[in-house]
């Protein structure tokens, strides 16, 4: 039976840890190796840092609404908000390569949500009234590199 854990902070940048604190405590009972770990709380934590960033404006400060889903074979993290929505174009970056590139055209097409998709099984977003994020990762699943 899957299991459910709620938790809304504000999205601001000091509450980001209470979100990769929860993740830690969530993760470590489903089971995931500390290593599996350490990459959710990276993508984690570039989601929330987006929306910290970039979802609200100073004259109207929101919450982030994180979901975390325990399933048998891994969790699903949600991150919502609902601020300003984005244009989200997936195969671009999933198709994105950092072999023969600058730098500063790496930074500049954003290398948050890249980081999600390499570090995390299934992302997806979903953003109309404001944005929804699901990161899903699957326990005791070794990533070749590619
Ligand atoms: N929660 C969000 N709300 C609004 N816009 C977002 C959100 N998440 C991402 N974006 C948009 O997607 C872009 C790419 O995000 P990301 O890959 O993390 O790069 P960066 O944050 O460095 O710009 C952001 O610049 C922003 O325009
Ligand atoms: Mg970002």
């Amino acid at each position: 039976m899957n299991s459910f854990i709620h938790l809304t902070i504000p999205a601001r940048a000091e509450f980001v840890d209470i979100a990769r604190l929860t993740l830690f405590g969530i993760a470590n009972k489903a089971g995931f190796s500390y290593e599996e770990i350490e990459d959710m709380k990276v993508a984690v934590t570039e989601a929330c840092t987006n929306v910290v960033l970039h979802a609200y404006s100073n004259a109207q400060p929101g919450i982030i609404e994180l979901s975390f889903e325990i399933e048998d074979k891994g969790i699903s993290i949600r991150i919502k908000d609902e601020g300003s929505s984005f244009n989200y174009e997936p195969a671009d970056t999933k198709s994105v390569t950092l072999h023969n590139k600058e730098l500063s055209d790496i930074t500049a097409g954003g290398l948050g949500l890249f980081m999600m998709h390499a570090l995390m099984d299934k992302v997806e977003v979903f953003s109309e009234r404001g944005t929804e994020v699901i990161l899903t990762k699957l326990i005791g699943r070794k990533e070749e590199m590619a």
